[in-house]
């Protein structure tokens, strides 16, 4: 069995507190303004060169999550949180799912799509890949669809089927439709049908690719999806910023070159490897947002979700830069009103925060002046579920004259 496990940060205990649950969150989908806040698609929506080469020969530097089972405290940030990685809820399934359901902007926008486009809903045939608990499948049989082939791999199959039993969705047991629960994973399974009308799932990992899910979405979607089909989410997109981080860069990073008198920087070499997982405050953010990619779920082939893009950040005033930071949003164009949600740090915050990638120097940077460069994504060759990053930037300004190659593996 393979697992995983990725560096995430507790800068929030900090700073800015986080809570997904708000006093006047329910799951009413028509009560709260808060809930339309997070559906509309507006709301949590923005607007929108040294080369230092990565040395592999560094310790564990080739390691991937699945060498991470019974080593979670290799990552170096922080302890690691082994937190929604589908093999784990094996192991600690309620914390995480937990967590994804108070995850109101996520949870709520699903529900949103759901219940307020139910015409796409009525009488066809649904499958939720990846249905955890099943609440998706069961928004779903609320909303109308005729059947709903809810797949799980974990033991929390059971659970769903237990779930869905006692809410009266169960098939031969139905108030309004029928839930049939599959347990396996989607690329063994046999499905009852031929083709389904709709896919719906959650599979956005943290960067978005982490997990690799989306593939299991895309062989899903090439098997039964029929011809004018939809996939919900269809729109996922991931963008850049950078920001202002000492104080966190120092704690975090820079920590090694000293502790307690002791040299131990050869950690830091390799934590600064590992993208931290984190809630950035939007008042650290110094230049504009630079859209990376926009994948196109109903169309795209799984090699498009390893590209290389091109980026332009433009600071906003004199500062000091210490990391690039990464965010996608993902939306549902096929709704009567485009809805979605943003995962970025000008957003309501989701249990994605964001991903920060440190630079192995600080950039002081002018107004007006431009980091320009490129990241490439692809997925780890030993294991598909981690992802290799590899960021190439300039700042050619008044005060500071770099040019850089960092690589970055998220495990
Ligand atoms: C992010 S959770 C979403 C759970 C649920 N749909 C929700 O929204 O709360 C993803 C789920 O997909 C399952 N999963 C991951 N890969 C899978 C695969 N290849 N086949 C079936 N289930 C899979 C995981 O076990 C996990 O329960």
């Amino acid at each position: 069995m393979e697992n995983s496990t990725i560096t995430t940060g507790d800068r929030q205990n900090r700073s800015t507190k986080i809570r997904f649950q708000y006093e006047d969150d329910d799951l009413d989908v028509d009560q709260d303004e808060t809930i339309e806040e997070a559906a509309t698609g507006s709301s949590n929506l923005e607007e929108d060169s040294a080369t230092c080469e990565p040395d592999d020969s560094i310790l564990g530097s080739d390691k991937t999550s699945a060498d991470y089972y019974f080593d979670s405290y290799s990552h170096f940030g922080t302890i690691a949180s082994p937190i929604r990685i589908h093999e784990v809820y094996l192991l600690l399934a309620y914390f995480p799912l937990q967590e994804m359901l108070k995850d109101v902007v996520r949870t709520k926008t699903y529900q949103n799509v759901i219940y307020k486009n139910s015409f796409l809903f009525k009488d066809k045939v649904v499958l939720d890949v990846g249905a955890g608990t099943g609440i998706l499948s069961l928004f779903c049989a609320k909303a109308g669809a005729k059947h709903v082939y809810a797949v799980e791999c974990s033991q929390m199959a059971d659970m769903a089927q237990e779930i869905v039993k006692v809410n009266g969705f169960s098939s031969g047991n139905a108030i309004c439709s029928f839930i049939t629960v599959l347990k396996g994973k989607i690329e063994e399974i046999e499905l009852p049908v031929g083709q389904v009308d709709i896919i719906i799932s959650e599979w956005m990992g943290y960067f978005l690719l982490y997990e690799n899910m989306l593939n299991t979405v895309l062989y899903a979607r090439d098997k039964w999806l029929v011809s004018n089909g939809l996939v919900l989410p269809d729109k996922a997109s991931l963008y850049l910023t950078a920001i202002e981080d000492a104080e966190y860069k120092e704690d975090k990073i820079e920590f090694w070159n000293n502790v307690y008198g002791f040299d131990m920087s050869c950690i830091r070499k390799q934590s600064m490897m590992e993208p931290l997982v984190d809630t950035v405050d939007q008042n650290q953010i110094v230049t504009n947002s630079q859209l990376l990619k926009t994948m196109n779920i109903s169309k795209m082939t799984a090699g498009d979700a390893s590209f290389t893009a091109p980026f332009k950040l433009v600071a906003e005033r004199d500062d000091y830069i210490h990391a690039l930071v990464a965010y996608f949003d993902v939306s549902f164009t096929n709704c009567h009103k485009l809805t979605g949600f943003s995962t970025g740090p000008k957003s309501r915050a989701t249990h994605w925060k964001q991903t920060v990638l440190y630079l192995e120097e600080v950039l002081t940077i002018c107004q007006g002046e431009t980091i320009v460069g490129s990241m490439t994504v692809a997925q780890n060759k030993k294991n598909p579920r981690d992802v290799d990053i590899t960021l190439k930037y300039s700042l050619s300004g008044r005060r500071c004259l770099v040019s850089r190659t960092q690589s970055y593996k998220m495990r």
